[in-house]
């Protein structure tokens, strides 16, 4: 498959998307989000990948949707042309993404590095929600996401304000998992991804949409959810086998990857 606005590439078991419009800052608009989505969706779908890391450029992860495209939309081309409804791929996926984020991660590039997994920063990294700067708001998940991973209080005040978060402080707010020196971004995130990558994916599967699980349902609900799960793993070879191995000292050998 040949991509005009992204790189892909497998490393391992490792499957790689770089987003790629320098000249514009990574923005995204119709043409690279479809490719990002086709990506994510075939690497979901390939038996030899089991985790995914999306990465920007040093200067800018992806300066958010191209203002430049969706500036002359009427309301009847946003609303009745439902923009940006399919721009939630990686939301979508299965197996896990790890975001790898330097520079910039504004407006919509921060929304989809938090429809990844895990967010690794550089501590080049900056994210926020601009969107009010420019007459309207966040509009691929970031008012909820965003609100979910770092409360009321500090949502509000980067969507009403439009103000930037650093590393350092999207690292305390639990936006960010990890922070590392910008030039051992891509070798710190690989190691995520290829750690992950390593699992018995049904257990990978299993973990993920338990952890989302929990910001869809009650705690009751959610660890009703776990449990069934953590019992049904027990019909797995990966379960006999990674006892096994930790009873005789050795590394397990799994067999669904
Ligand atoms: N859309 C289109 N083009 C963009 C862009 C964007 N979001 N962000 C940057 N670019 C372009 C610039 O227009 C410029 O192009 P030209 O050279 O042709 O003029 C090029 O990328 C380089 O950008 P700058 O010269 O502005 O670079 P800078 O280092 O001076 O500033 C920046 C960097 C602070 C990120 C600045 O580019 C900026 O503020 N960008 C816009 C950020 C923003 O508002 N994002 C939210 C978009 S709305 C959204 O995302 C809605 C949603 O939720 C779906």
């Amino acid at each position: 498959m040949s991509y005009q606005n992204i790189l892909v590439e497998t490393k391992g078991r490792v499957g790689i998307i770089r987003l790629n419009r320098p000249q514009a800052l990574n923005a995204l608009n119709q043409a690279l989000m479809a490719e990002l989505t086709q990506a994510v969706q075939a690497f979901d779908a390939d038996d030899a990948v089991g985790c995914m890391l999306l990465t920007g450029s040093e200067k800018a992860f992806a300066a958010g949707a191209d203002i430049k495209e969706m500036a002359d939309k009427s309301f009847i081309d946003a609303y009745g042309g439902n923009f940006a409804a399919d721009w939630h791929g990686i939301a979508q996926a299965r197996k896990p993404v790890v975001a790898a984020v330097a520079g910039f991660a504004l407006g919509g590039g921060c929304e989809i590095a938090m429809q990844c997994d895990i967010i690794i920063a550089a501590d080049t990294a900056k994210f926020g929600q601009p969107e009010i700067k420019l007459g309207v708001i966040p509009g691929i998940g970031g008012t909820q996401r965003l609100t979910r991973a770092v409360g009321k209080a500090k949502a509000m005040d980067l969507v009403l304000t439009g103000r930037n978060m650093d590393a350092a402080e999207a690292e305390r707010a639990g936006l960010v998992a990890r922070v590392v020196p910008a030039a051992s971004l891509m070798d710190e995130a690989m190691k995520v991804a290829e750690t992950i990558a390593g699992m018995s994916l049904p257990s990978v599967l299993a973990g993920k949409e338990s952890v989302n699980a929990a910001f869809e349902s009650s705690l009751a609900e959610g660890v009703r959810f776990e449990r069934r799960i953590f019992h049904s793993l027990f019909a797995t070879e990966d379960q006999k086998e990674g006892m096994k191995a930790f009873v005789e000292k050795r590394k397990p050998d799994w067999k669904n990857k």
